[in-house]
């Protein structure tokens, strides 16, 4: 089935199974910030925007998100506040979880606790110190 939606911005029509999820319909795009990981919706990697609102990308069905809008790492501009926050920060070692939490970092509004709002995503090279002291800075 096609799937009509905006996509980082932009148009996009995505060739979708109605079982597939938006994690592999991403990928399949090119899109490749967006990781597979634990595929249950625990360890947060495959993070997206739906709406502006974090989801698992594991856990979604790509045929939901028509008429959507579904934002990932590369629909950020380079100047971007919450990636440069990130690189001013050094808030990651591998990089593999950051597009997640970046995004995450996306959806929280001034006054929002960090820590809570973080919950969701998992960083196996424990950079979570350097993560919050860069999200701490988006949402002061
Ligand atoms: S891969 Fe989706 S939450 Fe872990
Ligand atoms: S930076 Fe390596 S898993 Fe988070």
């Amino acid at each position: 089935m096609k799937v009509e939606l905006t996509l980082n911005g932009r148009p996009a029509g995505l060739d979708v199974r109605s079982d597939e999820m938006l994690l592999a319909a991403l990928r399949r795009e090119g899109l490749n910030s967006v990781r597979e990981t634990c595929a249950i919706g625990v360890c947060g990697a495959c993070t997206v925007l739906v709406d502006g609102e974090p989801v698992s990308g594991c856990l979604t069905l790509a045929a939901t998100v028509a008429g959507r809008e579904v934002t990932t790492v590369e629909g950020l501009g380079e100047s971007d506040p919450v990636l440069r926050a990130f690189n001013e920060a050094h808030a990651f070692q591998c990089g593999w979880c950051t597009p997640g939490f970046v995004l995450t970092a996306k959806a929280m509004r001034p006054g929002d606790d960090v820590r809570e709002a973080l919950g969701g995503n998992l960083c196996r090279c424990g950079c979570y110190v350097k993560i919050e002291e860069a999200v701490r800075q988006c949402v002061s």
